[in-house]
């Protein structure tokens, strides 16, 4: 196995620590990091923007046409724009948050984004993060990660991190628009949130990322030794 063409796709619920863990396990293994979960974001501040979903959720047919006029791609240090625009810090609000998950439950927002996904991922070197990559859009990734954590040190994290950004969210708030979208995620059903049944099981609610790298580092090299045998 050649460690610069693989692909690792890390799944799991909300505020796991998915991307954090993504980043620095790519910048480790020297592999291209890429969020899923910014482009389904995406669809969704530009879904907003262009009104067709409604505050109580209700989406616009009409999204369907309107994406083939969305320019969305990654640009430096990985971040999210929209045509010239750098949308990093919208697609992270509460109000993206909120309608994300119905917007990715839509079966049309799914195949726009795996599109996206398959071309980024086409020639391996990629660490993914996302609720479908092992089980669905990269079913042969060599290996697949389910991160999960307690409710209450996921709800905590995600306040810190609105915090840190200058929002001022209510902690109850935080923990409903968790269990909303645990819900909405894992019941859609298109490709809903699920484990692969040949990924790990990664419980980080009292791990360090060092911890969880040397985890991970630990499963690559089973691997490898398995198939050097
Ligand atoms: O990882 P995140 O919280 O930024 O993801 C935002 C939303 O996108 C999340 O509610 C579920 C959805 N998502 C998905 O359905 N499939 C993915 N592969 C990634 C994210």
């Amino acid at each position: 196995m050649d460690i610069s063409k693989i692909i690792i796709a890390v799944d799991g619920y909300s505020s796991t620590g998915k991307s954090s863990f993504a980043k620095t396990v790519a910048k480790e293994f020297g592999l291209l990091y890429l969020d899923s979960g910014a482009l389904y974001r995406g669809v969704t501040l530009f879904a907003q923007e262009e009104n067709l979903i409604s505050p109580d959720n209700t989406i616009d047919t009409e999204l369907r046409n309107a994406l083939g006029r969305l320019d969305l791609h990654f640009g430096a240090e990985g971040k999210l724009y929209i045509g010239e625009r750098c949308v990093e810090k919208q697609i992270r609000s509460m109000e993206v948050s909120r309608q994300v998950s119905p917007v990715s439950a839509l079966a049309y927002v799914r195949n726009f984004v795996d599109d996206k996904l398959h071309a980024f991922g086409a020639s391996g070197g990629v660490v993914m993060d996302g609720r479908d990559i092992g089980a669905t859009v990269f079913p042969n990734a060599e290996i697949k990660v389910f991160m999960t954590a307690s409710e209450q040190v996921r709800a905590r994290r995600r306040y810190d991190e609105m915090v840190a950004k200058g929002e001022s969210p209510l902690m109850e708030d935080v923990l409903d628009n968790l269990r909303e979208r645990d819900y909405i995620d894992s019941h859609r059903e298109v490709s809903p949130l699920q484990k692969a049944d040949d990924a790990f099981t990664l419980d980080n609610s009292d791990m360090s990322i060092r911890e969880e790298v040397a985890w991970l580092r630990g499963l690559i090299q089973g691997k490898l030794s398995i198939r050097e045998c």
